[in-house]
């Protein structure tokens, strides 16, 4: 499983880049708005940060196809990377087989069933994104999702990938991983508590006292 940000906050983003792990950003309009920036200046800012797919979401108050049609392609336009991020609706699913066809990467967001999901890829959608958090707050196990469409996209020989969202602790990116899902786009504050074990920081504090009590610093 290979993992993507999900936020749009450069400085974060720079971070995990530095550290070498994720290989792409995802962002939503909630996610731009907390920025409070221009969507275009912020995308294109990470574009050139991170040297991945780049998910960039059509407006949310567009929910026509043809709005999300054009709005796609300016999206695909800020650099080769953009991946046009759509909403799981009929008029998405139309969005989405017009921008596939024209060679522009697409994330079919908000899916939370596996027929959601099936229809996205047979759609074209390269990727989909089914979100495990959520699904929890509502009492609902998420990764029983990304299980559930990992088999279905095995059985049906279906390409596209699996990005888990709305990942919300290290819990959920280990039970993605074991789920089979392609991606997980996880925070940064995920992504930092995934580093940390008590016994890591015991050991490199003992290794410190033994190092000096012998050679001093
Ligand atoms: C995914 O692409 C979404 O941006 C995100 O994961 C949603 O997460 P949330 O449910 O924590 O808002």
């Amino acid at each position: 499983m290979k993992f993507f940000i999900d936020t749009a906050n450069v400085e974060d983003i720079k971070k995990a880049n530095e550290m070498g792990v994720i290989c792409g950003v995802t962002t939503n309009p909630s996610l731009i708005a907390k920025e409070g920036r221009v969507f275009e200046e912020v995308i294109a800012e990470i574009a050139s940060i991170v040297d991945g797919a780049i998910s960039g979401e059509v407006k949310a108050t567009t929910v026509d196809a043809e709005g999300m049609i054009a709005e796609g392609r300016e999206i695909a336009k800020i650099h080769p990377n953009m991946v046009v991020k759509i909403p799981m609706t009929v008029e998405g699913l139309k969005a989405c087989k017009v921008l596939s066809s024209e060679g522009i990467k697409t994330n079919v967001t908000l899916v939370f069933n596996s027929n959601q999901a099936l229809l996205a890829a047979r759609a074209g959608a390269t990727y989909v994104s089914p979100f495990l958090g959520r699904l929890d707050d509502i009492n609902v196990r998420g990764v029983d999702l990304i299980s559930e469409i990992a088999e279905i996209f095995a059985v049906s020989g279906i390409e596209t990938e699996i990005i888990a969202a709305s990942v919300r602790n290290p819990i959920h990116v280990t039970d993605c991983a074991l789920a089979g899902a392609d991606i997980a786009t996880v925070p940064y504050k995920v992504i930092e508590q995934m580093t940390k074990h008590p016994l890591t920081d015991a050991g490199i504090e003992k290794f410190q006292a033994d190092y000096r009590a012998v050679f001093g610093e």
